[in-house]
């Protein structure tokens, strides 16, 4: 009887995994960095989800890792793959870092995933065949969708091959994802290139208007329903501004731990999907995405204030102060049986609960990890200060008007 084919062991399983989760959690890592970085739509709206998709991968990966008895899955990565993971971030423009983190890492990933059930005594290994099948489609999906919008942008970036082959020769030369392909000699670095990270103003197409703060006026609700719909949504489709900042808070905070960079990333894709709700409403209304102004200044302002700052404000602010109009939108469209928006803002106040929770979760170690005296009410109260004095959104200097009107007592659960 022939010998057959043999197969990985446990401990070589084990550090396939390792490998695989740490690639995935350097997507996450180098797309949050640059989502304020791409000025493509698309791209922004694609690299929401996608954070999120590889932290939900990672955390499966991790979740594995752990029955199989690894408990610090960094420990024992090659340095030429945190060098690889390091040198992601320096990308120059978008296709580069399409170029680089799909079409070569997802790719890789896409690759590797579709071999394991192969590879490991699948017979004896059937957790790990599971999750391979479980975190496929993604990476299937997000590397079509890169490769055919790709095609559509190389042409504006010209250059992007020389990044793109060096990153993958970085790969190769530490044996492919799985780090076992037979090793070649590690390429020679291009020319140094500054890091763009962390964005320090939001990117949006040439083209696309930039709100005015002087023009945004509020209807009102009862009197005139149709005009302050459309204008609730617009500033949804602004949401992108928060999931930009987040991303940003995300690349800027690799000191904490993974579940909080796991919930930073839903947190993240949730203000894509709010902006998105926007996007699907004023679509449904008569206009087009790319002529709603785009309220550019509040990432931008943001920016002036440290990660913990930024993080604050967010989740123990504005986003609390939020929640009376969200209820009072809800309310006020289910009377006028405008079900479509009722619902809308149903999700939306249902994901902003756990943003707040999270808030309340992360702030004190956030402070801690970063070395601050404040408390957390003493922060939200310096950065809501801030955010009166500094905010270009007329809509949320009143909600902290109105929180303060009605004593919400924030801090009180
Ligand atoms: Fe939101
Ligand atoms: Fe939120």
């Amino acid at each position: 009887m022939p010998v057959e084919k043999s197969h990985i062991n446990i401990e070589q399983n084990t550090e396939y995994l390792k490998r695989y989760a740490f690639l995935e959690r350097a997507c996450m890592r180098t797309l949050s960095g640059w989502l304020p970085g791409v000025p493509e739509w698309e791209a922004k709206n694609e690299f929401g989800l996608h954070i999120w998709e590889s932290g939900d991968s990672a955390d499966l990966l991790y979740s594995r890792l752990r029955e199989l008895r690894c408990y610090q899955p960094e420990r024992g990565i090659s340095p030429r793959l945190k060098k690889l993971v390091q040198e992601l971030d320096y990308a120059q423009n978008s296709a580069e870092v399409i170029a680089t983190v799909y079409l070569v890492i997802k790719k890789g990933l896409l690759e590797a995933y579709r071999n394991h059930p192969e590879v490991t005594w699948s017979d004896f290994d059937r957790p790990t065949v599971k999750i391979t099948e479980k975190v496929l489609p993604a990476v299937e999906r997000q590397v079509a969708w890169a490769e055919k919008f790709f095609a559509g942008i190389e042409k504006d970036y010209p250059g992007w091959e020389a990044w793109r082959d060096y990153l993958a020769g970085l790969l190769t030369a530490d044996g492919g994802v799985t780090g076992t392909a037979t090793p070649v000699a590690e390429p020679v670095a291009p020319a140094p290139r500054p890091l763009l990270l962390p964005w320090k103003e939001c990117q949006r197409v040439k083209s696309w208007p930039i709100f005015d703060p002087s023009v945004d006026f509020e209807p009102d609700r009862k009197q005139n329903p149709e005009a302050h719909r459309l204008w609730r949504f617009k500033h949804y489709v602004n949401e992108m501004t928060a999931a930009e900042t987040l991303g940003s808070i995300l690349w800027m905070t690799p000191e904490m731990t993974w579940e909080y960079q796991y919930n930073v990333s839903r947190h993240l894709w949730d203000e894509i999907r709010h902006s998105q709700l926007g996007q699907i409403r004023v679509q449904q209304l008569g206009l087009k995405v790319e002529n709603i102004p785009q309220v550019v200044q509040i990432y931008n302002v943001m920016m002036t204030l440290p990660a913990v700052d930024q993080y604050a404000l967010l989740t123990t602010v504005i986003e609390p102060n939020g929640m009376p109009e969200k209820s009072a939108n809800r309310e006020h469209w289910e009377e006028i049986e405008d079900d479509i928006s009722a619902a809308a803002v149903s999700y939306d106040w249902s994901d902003e609960n756990f943003h707040i929770r999270w808030g309340k979760k992360w702030t004190p170690v956030l402070l801690q990890t970063y070395g601050y005296k404040e408390t957390p009410e003493e922060i939200a109260a310096r950065t809501e200060a801030w955010l009166m004095e500094h905010t270009p959104v007329r809509m949320q200097a009143k909600m902290v008007v109105d929180a303060h009107e009605k004593n919400t007592g924030r801090f009180d659960n």
